[in-house]
């Protein structure tokens, strides 16, 4: 009923194939938000609440974001890709952005007050699409919308 061992491997074989093909189309089909609307109304919220400090396109504004200031904190580093806020999930970056940092000693203002879920969302969606491709996969890698 089992079949032989060739058969019992040959079987295994293509389960294991089967479950490959099922999963790889998953771990690599996050697509980057690029719905116009949603970049639209992130790209408004960013250039009036956050270019201030990170520079119109992310690019930042201080020469070495790796340096704290006199204060002992970080200043604002780009969200451009050339920095490390794709080593942080979705989730993440979107706390730092409602809660801001100063409870871990940081300056990042905290957005909860001024902005909803939804306009948090869409800013962060507008600095992803800031992103080069390869930053984008690296960043899905790590966690990426999760
Ligand atoms: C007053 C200046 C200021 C403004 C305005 C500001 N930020 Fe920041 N932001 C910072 C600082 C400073 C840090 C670094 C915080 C730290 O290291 O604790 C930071 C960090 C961040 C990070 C984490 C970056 C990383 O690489 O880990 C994100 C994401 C971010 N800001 C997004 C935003 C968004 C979105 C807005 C607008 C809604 C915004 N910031 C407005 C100062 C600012």
């Amino acid at each position: 009923m089992a079949g032989t061992a060739v058969e019992r491997l040959a079987r295994g074989c293509a389960n294991a194939l089967l479950a490959a093909c099922w999963l790889l189309p998953v771990a690599a089909s996050a697509e980057r938000v690029r719905d116009p609307q949603t970049l639209a109304e992130g790209r408004q919220v960013f250039e009036q609440h956050c270019a201030g400090c990170h520079g119109s396109r992310g690019q930042g504004l201080v020469k070495d974001w790796k340096k704290p200031g006199a204060d002992g904190k970080y200043p604002p580093p780009p969200l451009n890709g050339t920095a490390h806020t794709w080593h942080h999930p979705f989730s993440q970056l979107h706390r730092v952005v409602k809660d801001g940092t100063a409870r871990l000693g940081g300056s990042m203002p905290a957005w909860g007050g001024a902005l909803s879920d939804r306009q948090i969302r869409h800013t962060l969606h507008y600095v992803i699409s800031l992103w080069p491709e390869e930053i984008f996969r690296e960043w899905e890698a790590r966690g990426g919308y999760q």
